[in-house]
């Protein structure tokens, strides 16, 4: 039930994307260990580096409230085929739980990874 309501948010704040350079709207809800749900949304900028993806931008929100136990995050971008989180965004994940369970959302399917699954040699010292 829970992964059915990441799954809607994620989707419900993809709309909210602000992609006037790409048109290429993503969505992201992250969920906590105690069950709160951080939505977050690409953000481009007109100098296109400084654009912040969906997935970082949720758990920054997260962190600002003090959260950063997460077990689970749904990715939407393009629903036609799967739209996996890129490199930058994994990495950032891996920081904070690096077994977390990531929905890929379609409109057709859920694909579900692990994050090792997607970035198996994670950067480390
Ligand atoms: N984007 C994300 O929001 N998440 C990703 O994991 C990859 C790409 C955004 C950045 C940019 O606004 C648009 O998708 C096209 O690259």
């Amino acid at each position: 039930m829970t992964d059915e309501i990441l799954i809607k948010k994620a989707l419900w704040v993809r709309d909210r994307a602000y992609v006037p350079y790409s048109n290429y709207p993503v969505g992201a809800a992250l969920l906590t260990e105690s069950g709160h749900i951080f939505c977050g949304c690409n953000v481009e900028n007109v100098s296109y580096g400084l654009t912040i993806c969906a997935e970082r931008s949720a758990v920054v929100q997260a962190i600002a409230a003090g959260q950063k136990e997460f077990s689970a995050i749904a990715v939407a971008g393009d629903l036609q085929k799967p739209s996996f989180p890129c490199g930058a965004c994994l990495q950032v994940l891996a920081e904070f739980n690096k077994t977390m369970t990531i929905y890929i959302v379609t409109d057709k399917k859920i694909i579900e990874k692990n994050l090792v699954e997607l970035l198996p040699h994670i950067f480390s010292f």
